[in-house]
């Protein structure tokens, strides 16, 4: 039976999402963070209701929860990727994981950041006492790429691990093998690591495919994948993420940290997770057809109110990065705030010193994001 995707009224929105919707004042319409407006999947509603009425809201229990054998049927299923059912170690979520890879896993020379980036990747190196190495996509492209002779230079310059952001936000790209494994021969050749964020990569959209890192051969000694069913199913709050890795002595360096080094999942995270993986199927198919739908929906709505702004091919997720520098503001995210009454992600805080550009969050409905995108024209037009 198909699973529909329902839209959030506002005061629902504003009661449930109380960052995305409830901190920010009434008129403002919010499209920024990575928050989705649609009520959740009935099945992860139904698994935290019987949880909290059974008392679930203690400690959790040792061991992964069944998120290992429920990611591998997942991953099975969804990305062709055969992995053994004992392959993660739960975390306080995806932040957290990316962390505890840092500190436990690579060793101490800098780290690979691709910018623009998701906003923590710029403060994770620093707070694991590394230093940070920054490789920007050419603004100008058609398509963002990774250069691997810059890639190679870093790693031949001292950079030991590769933060990478697959598929990526907020560029939008889902790296395909080919450019996977070029960054796996690169990698290779200098015996560095690989930490592959990859929480973004159940939001593939029709027309690209979500590749695994670690499903490429020659990449389970030397990468982990760190990821989430929150983004998907929309369960931030509830802090769960996992470490993912086919090899037991890799998942053993996880397992064997002292506790408040990694303590602070909950089991209700954990079950919603459980059951995202094996039984969210048909909700997540309906919320790709619909972020596919959305995609159209901001690329008609720009091209209505800002026939200038150049918006790169989504390939996956619902997080679409703006340029908008034909414009001639540095900070559009700013103006459409303050003139237009719309909060999106500020280009600044994907990359400092890139202007002119926004991370729009198109997971809403038609209606309300041809709004953000009238309202974002009016301010900066
Ligand atoms: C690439 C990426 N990683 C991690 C996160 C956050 O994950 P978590 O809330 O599990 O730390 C986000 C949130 O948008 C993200 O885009």
């Amino acid at each position: 039976m198909s699973r529909p995707i329902i839209d959030l009224t506002d005061d629902e929105a504003r009661a449930g999402l109380v960052l995305k919707w409830g901190s920010i004042p009434a008129d403002v319409l919010p499209a920024w963070v990575a928050e989705m407006d649609y009520a959740l999947d009935p099945v992860i509603t139904e698994t935290l209701m019987s949880l909290v009425a059974a008392g679930t809201t203690g400690y959790p229990a040792f061991g992964d929860g069944g998120i290992g054998a429920a990611y591998a049927g997942f991953a099975r299923r969804h990305f062709g990727w055969e992995l053994p059912e004992d392959n993660s170690v739960v975390t306080g979520d995806v932040i957290a994981g990316v962390r505890l890879a840092l500190e436990t896993w690579t060793d101490s020379g800098p780290v690979v950041v691709h910018s623009p980036a998701y906003p923590p990747f710029f403060d994770l190196p620093a707070l694991t006492g590394r230093e940070r190495v920054d490789l920007d996509f050419d603004p100008d492209a058609s398509r963002a790429v990774m250069d691997l002779g810059e890639l190679d230079r870093a790693f031949a310059s001292g950079a030991r691990t590769l933060l990478l952001c697959n598929p990526h936000n907020p560029m939008g790209r889902a790296w395909t093998r080919a450019e996977l494994e070029g960054v796996r021969d690169v990698v290779v050749a200098h015996r560095a690591k690989v930490i592959a964020d990859e929480i973004h990569g159940p939001l593939v959209l029709p027309g690209s495919t979500f590749t695994p890192y670690l499903s490429l051969p020659g990449t389970s000694d030397h990468a982990v994948c760190v990821t989430s069913a929150s983004k998907s199913f929309n369960t931030a709050g509830l802090h769960c993420g996992h470490i993912v890795s086919p090899s037991p002595e890799v998942l053993d360096v996880f397992r064997g940290v002292p506790l408040p080094q990694n303590h602070a999942f909950s089991p209700l995270g954990v079950a919603a997770a459980v059951a995202a993986y094996t039984r969210g199927d048909e909700w997540l198919s309906s919320l790709v057809e619909r972020i596919d739908g959305q995609r159209s929906v901001l690329a008609d709505a720009l091209a209505e109110h800002l026939p200038e702004a150049r918006m790169r091919p989504l390939e996956a997720t619902y997080l679409a990065w703006v340029d908008l520098r034909a414009y001639g503001h540095d900070d559009p995210g700013g103006l459409a705030l303050e003139r237009g009454r719309v909060m999106l992600g500020e280009g600044r805080h994907y990359h400092p010193d890139l202007a002119g550009h926004v991370r729009i969050n198109i997971a809403t409905s038609p209606e309300r994001l041809r709004e953000v995108v009238r309202r974002l024209g009016r301010a900066i037009s």
